[in-house]
């Protein structure tokens, strides 16, 4: 499974990708609102970061055809590696069928139901991101839409790529990677939580007291 970063926030990026865990950033209106900064200034410098290879998601701002089209093919001279986000939506499904024939990747983005991820699929979308995060703040299970689309999408053969998105927690994670999503985006919070065990720490803590406790002389110079 593939980690993707839900940031527009350098810093997170550079980190992420310092801890060689980082296979693509995903950003949205808001998340590059927050960093209260430009956003070209931005979209530049993480795909800076990102290289040719790995994909960065930039978001339309424009919700009819003709403007997220001409939005997104802007968007995709940015880079090789810019997936443009369309939002689920009659005029982005037929938006994203034009940008596919171009060539132009695709991440149907704000979609909440099996069916809309369906869509997406017969529209060619590259990638689709469902929210599961706030399906859960509406008190409905998001990981079963995940699940519903992993089923769906192998029936048919798809090729189309689930991004689990609206991550809030370690357990989407894990619930994620048992359902063979293709990616999860997560926010960095999330990702350096993956990193903790309670009982990793203790155990380091044993390991490094006990070999403290040895006599000087019992230690090679390279574990001193
Ligand atoms: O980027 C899309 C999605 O991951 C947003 O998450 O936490 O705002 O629901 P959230």
């Amino acid at each position: 499974m593939k980690f993707f970063l839900d940031t527009a926030n350098i810093e997170e990026i550079k980190k992420a990708n310092d801890w060689g865990l980082l296979d693509g950033v995903t950003t949205n209106p808001t998340l590059v609102a927050k960093t209260g900064k430009p956003f070209l200034k931005v979209a530049e410098e993480i795909i800076k970061i990102l290289g040719p290879e790995r994909p960065v998601s930039l978001e339309v701002v424009a919700t009819d055809y003709n403007g997220m089209v001409n939005q997104a093919r802007e968007l995709a001279k940015l880079g090789p590696n810019v997936a443009v986000k369309i939002p689920m939506t009659p005029e982005g499904i037929k938006a994203v069928k034009t940008l596919t024939k171009e060539g132009i990747k695709t991440n149907v983005t704000l979609v909440f139901s099996p069916m809309q991820a369906l869509l997406a699929a017969k529209a060619g979308a590259t990638y689709v991101s469902p929210f599961v995060g706030r399906l859960d703040d509406i008190s409905m299970e998001g990981m079963k839409l995940i699940e519903e689309i992993v089923a769906i999408y192998s029936a048919y053969g798809f090729t189309t790529k689930i991004i689990v998105a609206s991550v809030r927690h370690p357990e989407h994670v894990r619930q994620a990677a048992l359902l063979g999503a293709d990616i999860a985006t997560v926010p960095f919070g999330v990702l350096e939580k993956l990193f903790k065990h309670p009982l990793t720490d203790i155990g380091l803590e044993r390991f490094l007291k006990d070999w403290n406790s040895l006599p000087e002389d019992f230690k090679p110079k390279f574990l001193k």
